[in-house]
């Protein structure tokens, strides 16, 4: 028998209410974990449901008395998991979202239930240590040994944060008029987003034109900061990317280091979804250059296979961030000396995500990753070879986890051919049989294939081409 003394509500009754059918609850959950990951191919990609038939099951739902742990658990295996999306489906190849690790998505359960807030070594000791053991293990990878680094909600607030640390460095504090970031017009929008976000106005941030397959035009970028210097402007910082989200294109990162170092300015690499290929032997040399980048964003929620989010910045300059992020607390928070999370980076609470990072590897390796994105890579390929044997045109010089192809009949407007991809991905994607986006690039609309999944294999490659010949074809003769 507890005592009130034991319970934190003042009430037995009340903790015991909570606790009630605890075992029970646990073993439903760890059955529906072991069923999601067998069963993955039994539920549709895209759950057949809408906004509103949704919206009216979940109407009032939330109320003063709860239902108990095990009713709530059967309300999410009947309501919400038939329309929640089939991410891990092996032919989900759809935005930058992974398939995750089971050891992954296992130490989420204990992260929440241990709820360590990740802000400071003396609230999370174990998790922080082993978040530094990654931040060492991901530098070394990069080449920038002995980085600083921090596990953040998103490769957006890594972004975020390495804007604030360049800006910093760059003026002492605040942003001020006349800076200017350059990123490709190819970057993820994020990157404009934070770059408001960090006090730039919208024409600090400087649209650098791309070449071929959407990889930055290094001397278009060289010429846009000669012309800048000359009209008395500040240029402070490049964002090239590993990996743009719309082709999987790698900026030539060597050129712009060497145009950073020559400038002076913060080169940080946007490698959220490419940053996994380095693993391999074959893709180190597009590398090249990122070891002498300032600071890097790398996602483990893409191509790591972690459960969003797991985000990871690493950052050379550990003083820039001290300097940007130092702050004093109203309590009591006590130190051993080195600097926490919360004195070098944005966050005050933090989620220790870097544990799910850690689980992952701990028990499935490097090996299991790098085989993986290998694997992801070589049928990316070959999913590419199969359509262009069904007549899809393809972009070529692909070199990362994206196909991008196009269906284009002879006759039509280039409008037409445009909204016969979108009518191809939504007939497809309707079907539940795979999951896949339409992408702009060169001035086209293109179906666009990402493989971040642990699952796919070449059966479903197969099927995939297939389907979409087949529905290609009926889309053509269905046009308006
Ligand atoms: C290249 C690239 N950078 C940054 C991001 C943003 O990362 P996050 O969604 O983790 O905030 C994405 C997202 O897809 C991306 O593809």
């Amino acid at each position: 028998m507890r005592t009130s003394e034991q319970s934190a509500f003042g009430r037995d009754d009340a903790l015991d209410h909570i606790l009630a059918g605890l075992e029970e609850a646990a073993a439903k959950t760890a059955a529906m974990f072991v069923s999601i990951y067998r069963e993955l191919e039994e539920r549709p990609v895209a759950p057949p449901t809408d906004r509103k038939t949704l919206r009216a099951t979940i109407a009032g739902t939330v109320r003063e008395e709860g239902v108990g742990l095990t009713q709530a658990l059967a309300e999410f295996e009947q309501w919400l998991l038939p329309a929640s999306m089939g991410t891990p489906h092996p032919l989900y190849l759809g935005l930058v979202n992974s398939s995750p690790l089971p050891a992954a998505a296992l130490a989420d359960l204990l992260i929440s239930s241990l709820n360590n807030n990740g802000g400071a070594f003396h609230q999370s000791p174990a998790m922080t240590t082993c978040e530094d053991e990654l931040v060492a293990a991901f530098a070394h990878m990069f080449g920038i040994d002995g980085a600083d680094g921090m596990f953040l909600p998103g490769g957006t607030f890594a972004t975020l944060q390495a804007i604030v640390l360049a800006r910093v460095r760059a003026t002492g504090g605040p942003a001020r008029s006349g800076l200017r970031l350059y990123t490709s017009e190819a970057a993820h929008f994020s990157v404009a987003r934070t770059a408001m976000v960090a006090g730039l106005a919208a024409e600090d941030l400087v649209s650098v034109p791309s070449l071929g397959r959407g990889e930055m035009d290094v001397n278009a970028l060289e010429r846009h900061i000669g012309r800048d210097r000359e009209r008395g402007m500040t240029p402070f910082a490049v964002v090239a990317t590993a990996g743009t989200t719309a082709t999987g294109a790698l900026d030539p990162l060597k050129d712009i280091a060497s145009l950073c170092r020559q400038q002076n300015l913060w080169f940080h690499v946007d490698a959220c979804y490419g940053g996994a290929a380095i693993l391999l032997e074959s893709m180190r040399a597009r590398f090249a250059g990122i070891d002498r980048a300032d600071s890097i964003a790398i996602d483990p929620h893409k191509w790591f296979f972690i459960p969003v989010t797991a985000a990871l910045l690493l950052n050379v300059h550990r003083d820039v961030a001290q300097r940007a992020f130092a702050t004093t607390a109203g309590s009591y928070i006590p130190t051993d000396g080195e600097l926490d999370a919360w004195q070098r980076g944005i966050p005050t609470t933090r989620r220790s995500s870097g544990l799910a990072v850690w689980m992952a590897l701990r028990a499935h390796g490097w090996g299991t990753i790098r085989s993986a994105v290998k694997s992801n890579i070589e049928l990316t390929r070959l999913l590419e070879s199969l359509l262009a044997e069904r007549g899809f045109r393809i972009l070529e010089g692909g070199e990362l986890s994206i196909a991008c192809a196009r269906w284009q009949p002879r006759l039509g407007s280039p409008e037409a051919i445009d909204r016969l991809q979108a009518a191809i991905a939504r007939e497809v994607v309707s079907s539940g049989k795979a999951w896949f986006s339409t992408t702009r690039h060169a001035g086209c609309t293109w179906l666009r294939f990402n493989m971040v999944n642990l699952h796919t294999r070449e059966h479903h490659v197969r099927r995939l081409a297939d389907l979409l010949a087949t529905t290609a074809s009926h889309a053509t003769h269905e046009r308006p």
